[in-house]
Formats: C-alpha cells, sequence, structure tokens
C-alpha cells in the first residue's frame, strides 16, 4: 500500500515565440513518497497538460538534462525526491526553470553561455596523442584520486545558474567550467598545465572573480565542490608562477601572511596591501566608523591570539606557496 500526499505546483509558462510575459500554471497532484520530481513533471505532462516542456533523458543522475529550479534552489529533477522537499518547503511549490531570463520554452532554457564557458577551459587532454594506442595510459591511482571529484560533473548547470558572480558577470566562466579546468590542469598526462593556468587567471572571467559564497558547492548533485577546485586553483596559480599582481592576489598573500603573524586578520593592512596607500584612502570613511564602533583595532594594535603559535604552525604546514 503506497502512501500518498496532496500537493500543488506552480509551473514556470512562457513560450518565447509567441508570450510577452510569463504565467505560473498551477496543477494539483496526488504524490506518492518514492517519486521524484521528475515524476512530477512527466504526470504533468502525460496526464494534465501536454504542452508543458522540459528536459530530461537518462532519469538516474548522469545526463545532467533536467536542472531546474525548485522554490528558487537549483537542483536535478530526477534525483531529487518530492517528498523530502516538501520538508523544506511544504505542499505547494514553485517550479521554474534555471534561469528565467532564458527560457524560450517553459522550464528549458538557452544554456549557450554555460557551454561557451566550458569550450574556453579547453576541456580536453593536451599532449602528444597516439592515433592507435595498444593500451590505456594509466595513471597511479593517488593521481586519479585528485582528479576523481572533479570527474563526475554532469553537466547539469545547477552550481552556474545558483552563482551569484555569473549573474552579475557575463564574462565571469563560473564553477562548473573552472572546476573542469582543475580537472585538467591537475591531470600528470596534460601537457598544457601553464597555459590552462594563465586561461583561468584573467580578471575579470577567472578564478578571482569568485566571491566564495558557497553556494555552487552546497547545490552540486554529484558533489564535485566547485568552489575548493577554485581554490586549488589559485594555489596552483601561484605555484607554477603564472599568477598576476593585482588586488585580488595580493589580497590572498596579505590574507596568509595576517593570520601567520597574528591569528585574527589585521583588516587595516589587509586593506592597505591589497588595494595600495592610495586605494585605502577610498575607505578611511568606512575605516573610521569601524574604529569608533570598536571593529577595527588601532594600526599596529592587533592581538595575537592565544593559541598563535598552533595557528602559525599550521598555517607553514598547510602552505605550499612562497608568497
Ligand atoms: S563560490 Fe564562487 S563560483 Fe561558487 S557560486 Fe559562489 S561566486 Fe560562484
Ligand atoms: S559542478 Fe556539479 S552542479 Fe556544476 S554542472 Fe557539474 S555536476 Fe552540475
Ligand atoms: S534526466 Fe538525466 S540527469 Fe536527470
Amino acid at each position: 500500500m503506497y502512501e500518498k500526499r496532496e500537493m500543488t505546483f506552480r509551473v514556470f509558462r512562457f513560450n518565447a515565440q509567441s508570450d510577452y510575459l510569463p504565467a505560473y500554471k498551477r496543477y494539483d497532484l496526488t504524490v506518492s513518497k518514492e517519486e521524484v520530481m521528475l515524476d512530477v513533471l512527466n504526470r504533468i505532462k502525460w496526464e494534465q497538460d501536454p504542452t508543458l516542456s522540459y528536459r530530461r533523458s537518462c532519469r538516474h543522475g548522469i545526463c545532467g538534462s533536467c536542472g531546474i529550479k525548485v522554490n528558487g534552489r537549483a537542483i536535478v529533477a530526477c534525483k531529487e525526491n518530492v517528498w523530502q522537499l516538501a520538508e523544506l518547503y511544504g505542499e505547494e511549490m514553485v517550479i521554474e526553470p534555471q534561469d528565467t531570463r532564458l527560457a524560450y520554452k517553459d522550464l528549458i532554457i538557452d544554456k549557450s553561455r554555460f557551454w561557451e564557458s566550458y569550450r574556453a577551459v579547453t576541456p580536453w587532454l593536451e599532449g602528444p596523442v597516439e592515433e592507435k594506442p595498444q593500451k590505456e595510459h594509466l595513471i597511479e591511482p593517488n593521481y586519479a584520486e585528485q582528479i576523481d571529484e572533479a570527474d563526475h560533473c554532469i553537466q547539469c548547470g545547477s552550481c552556474f545558474y545558483s552563482c551569484p558572480a555569473a549573474a552579475v558577470n557575463e564574462a565571469y566562466l563560473g564553477p562548473a567550467a573552472l572546476a573542469l579546468a582543475y580537472r585538467f590542469s591537475t591531470d600528470v598526462r596534460d601537457k598544457s598545465h601553464a597555459n590552462r593556468l594563465r586561461a583561468v587567471n584573467e580578471p575579470g572571467s577567472g578564478i578571482w572573480d569568485c566571491v566564495k559564497c558557497v553556494e555552487c558547492s552546497e547545490t552540486c548533485p554529484k558533489g564535485v565542490e566547485p568552489l575548493s577546485k577554485i581554490f586549488a586553483l589559485h594555489n596552483q596559480t601561484f605555484e607554477a608562477g603564472v599568477h598576476k599582481r593585482n588586488v585580488a592576489t595580493r589580497h590572498a598573500v596579505v590574507f596568509k601572511r595576517s593570520i601567520e603573524k597574528h591569528g585574527p586578520l589585521d583588516e587595516a593592512e589587509n586593506v592597505r596591501y591589497s588595494e595600495g596607500s592610495l586605494g585605502a584612502l577610498r575607505h578611511m570613511r568606512e575605516a573610521f566608523a569601524m574604529l569608533r564602533r570598536g571593529k577595527l583595532p588601532l594600526p599596529g594594535r592587533v592581538h595575537k591570539s592565544h593559541n598563535h603559535s598552533e595557528v602559525k604552525t599550521l598555517i607553514q604546514s598547510a602552505s605550499k606557496n612562497k608568497f
């Protein structure tokens, strides 16, 4: 005997060829405990409204085509149990495309920019390729482990369409492409390590434009953890010596130095070093406001944390970079 639940779904409907504005259409369904969100879309289409359009293919979380948003949260529809979503959102849910601005038919969006970002990071191994290899080109298990997580990406776009940096900056490559850049820059068989790092090191489009909000890692259905790959790329650019001196890289340098020196951050020195003395002048108003409220120590008066030697040892053992 199945358990059932009465639920309501308000689904984004829009046809770019004929509609001026989108509308949200209501569908009521009795949903059983096992059903995933893709079952809901299929049942709406097959039982109530054959005009509903959405992408799907494998139904096993492999092809990445069924990415949508439910109550604003990016999901892969065939992986997300509806009852579990109801624990978060209750019995009424809003189903939308990953980016409503890009919809051309209901839940189907134009993903061109997402794919262009992929192409921009040269998503294949570069190096001498045997035309007719006689055996696999194996690598040591520890090298394989370093790329394993990033290799699980199914190109669903959940991270990209949840990323605030990508939403406001058309040039930003975004979390999925950067995770893929890491996948190849870390592969010991690849011969374009430095060139790959230079390509993602460009101000305005690359790794330094991530605002570290963690949204991509939280939303990824395959555990790719794009943010950790972006951090790894930061380190790789320093290790390979291809980083450029700019506000972002100076900020990374002074951040580490400050923690190593004090434990807590020396906020004033962080701004001065990252932006230069002239640049820091722009922040004087905020600095005085923070000083008045006791949120900024006076220059040279940053307290050391009580476990400072432990912090220092941790920083030194964790960092391979010589800034
Ligand atoms: S952590 Fe960076 S890449 Fe990930 S969603 Fe936030 S801004 Fe985008
Ligand atoms: S990194 Fe994760 S969320 Fe982003 S496209 Fe790949 S599988 Fe989807
Ligand atoms: S249909 Fe393939 S991932 Fe959902």
